[in-house]
């Protein structure tokens, strides 16, 4: 708690090292507006992303790589304004942080500025140390992702599980490379349970797995397939805790009998 009043206190950079030193496990959901925050800020979740999965989630994209810095930063500040409690990362989109490092500081700074987040994500291995470097010395903190990277999903070839054979040496390299730069947590998507151990043992920063095995130091979900939204989206890591597009489903069409039926609104919903 807080000195000052009764709210809970902020997760910050320093929560997670010490959740890892613990052996405490971190939580993390996607969320991408205002809405759904106000719901994970209540509850004991540790961090929310806004995640460039935006794209497919929410904005009909068919990847994440036709998302924008814009949209970042609007729905960024759309969950930042509802939240006080949670640490608050947003993914950094495609190619806003692989140009320059001058261009990856300034698009770094419009998240946490303009946005309200307290961290950034950023995508790859030993290509992106120097800009990653850059920004903890600039006092942004930085969260990597290895294994599936789906900003280089036309390079990867499909999403597939990474790191298996000659692949796990370089993705321990790259996380000791990252860890050595300064990241504040590591996400690490579709790689064998195995290998995210070895990686969470060999490195001080939190890992946070998603399809990554119960050994990494925390996990992450994305929100609406947790949630059981109407997706094709169903791969073998992802666990449905709610059926909400079925929910959602049968209270349009209740609404819509009752409209057409003439049974609402009814007195009760009328006033006189
Ligand atoms: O964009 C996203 O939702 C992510 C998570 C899958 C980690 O990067």
């Amino acid at each position: 708690m807080s000195k000052h009043n009764d709210q809970p206190a902020r997760v910050t950079v320093k929560t997670l090292l010490k959740r890892k030193e613990d052996g405490q496990k971190i939580t993390m959901l996607t969320c991408y507006d205002a809405a759904f925050a106000g719901i994970l800020e209540k509850s004991t979740l540790d961090m929310i992303l806004v995640g460039d999965s935006m794209g497919n989630v929410v904005l009909g994209m068919k990847d994440t790589i036709t998302v924008t810095m814009d949209q970042m930063v609007h729905h960024t500040a759309a969950v930042a304004r509802v939240t006080s409690r949670v640490m608050l990362v947003a993914d950094m989109p495609f190619m806003s942080y692989n140009i320059s490092l001058e261009q990856s500081l300034i698009n770094a700074t419009r998240l946490i500025q303009e946005g309200g987040a307290h961290a950034v994500k950023v995508e790859g291995g030993t290509a992106i140390v120097p800009q990653v470097r850059a920004m903890v010395q600039a006092g942004i903190p930085v969260v990597g992702h290895l294994g599936l990277t789906p900003q280089s999903i036309h390079t990867l070839g499909g999403y597939k599980v990474q790191g298996r054979g000659d692949e796990a040496q370089k993705m321990i390299r790259e996380a000791k490379e990252l860890a050595e730069a300064g990241v504040c947590a590591l996400v690490l998507e579709l790689v064998p349970q195995g290998l995210a151990k070895e990686i969470s043992a060999a490195i001080k920063v939190p890992t946070i797995g998603i399809g990554a095995g119960p050994d990494t130091d925390g996990q992450v979900l994305v929100l609406h397939d947790m949630l059981g939204f109407p997706s094709e989206f169903s791969p073998k890591f992802l666990k449905r805790y709610a059926t909400l597009g079925e929910t959602i489903a049968a209270a349009v069409a209740q609404y819509d009998l009752e409209v057409k039926g003439g049974s609402f609104p009814s007195a009760e919903h009328s006033f006189q």
